[in-house]
């Protein structure tokens, strides 16, 4: 529990999408139930929904170039990014959508402190399109996973998860809609954890401790 007269845990977020997820996210903030601020939002789509999410909701928003490469920041983007984080206070950065992988450098500059969500229960199905990869299974239950972020893809230690079934008709987009359903759930209450100090992460595991 943060004391008054601290100050507000601060979160910089980062997408390439339509933001949903940092749409729940602000909202809970907002509305207090988690003792959170998002501070700044940036993207790496210089039209990226999750912009005008942000503006719409009167919170800085800015489009910076991720430079020459498709799937990472290159060298001077990466300064960027962590400049403007640092420049906000960011207390933690939210992967909300962000479609490029974040290098050593970023993940030491925010050490335990990225988190993203994932569309399938990890470490099942991670890469991309995962709820593709699911109906290609034939899993019948998948869902969500909210992990920190490490130097692997959607490999680092497990925050929280929601399942949700995979039904015999669903398409892509009826199992999408529905997984997207449960991370509108589960990422604004791991965000508040995480705010409230409830989170600790031994090895692995992580741990939620009381409120
Ligand atoms: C989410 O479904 C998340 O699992 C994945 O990217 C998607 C972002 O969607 N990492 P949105 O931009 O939050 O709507």
């Amino acid at each position: 529990m943060r004391m008054m007269g601290e100050r507000k845990f601060l979160i910089g977020v980062l997408g390439s999408g339509k933001g949903s997820n940092f749409a729940v996210v602000a909202d809970a903030c907002r509305a207090g139930t988690a003792p959170a601020e998002v501070a700044l939002v940036l993207s790496d789509v210089a039209d990226a929904g999750i912009l005008e999410q942000a503006r719409q909701r009167g919170i800085q928003a800015r489009f910076i170039p991720p430079g020459k490469f498709r799937t990472r920041l290159d060298e001077e983007a990466e300064q960027a990014y962590l400049e403007a984080l640092r420049a906000a206070r960011a207390d933690l950065v939210v992967l909300a959508g962000f479609m490029r992988v974040l290098k050593q450098r970023f993940l030491n500059a925010f050490a335990g402190r990225i988190i993203n969500i994932h569309p399938s229960l990890l470490p099942a199905f991670p890469g991309l399109e995962a709820w593709k990869q699911a109906l290609a299974h034939g899993a019948k239950v998948t869902g969500c996973t909210v992990h920190f972020v490490d130097a692997g893809v959607d490999s680092g230690p497990i925050i929280g998860q929601q399942a949700v079934p995979v039904l015999d008709d669903d398409t892509p987009e009826t199992l999408h809609q529905r997984i997207q359903a449960a991370e509108h759930e589960l990422y604004p209450r791991c965000v508040a954890a995480i705010a409230r100090g409830q989170i600790r992460v031994e090895g692995r595991r992580v741990v939620w401790g009381k409120t």
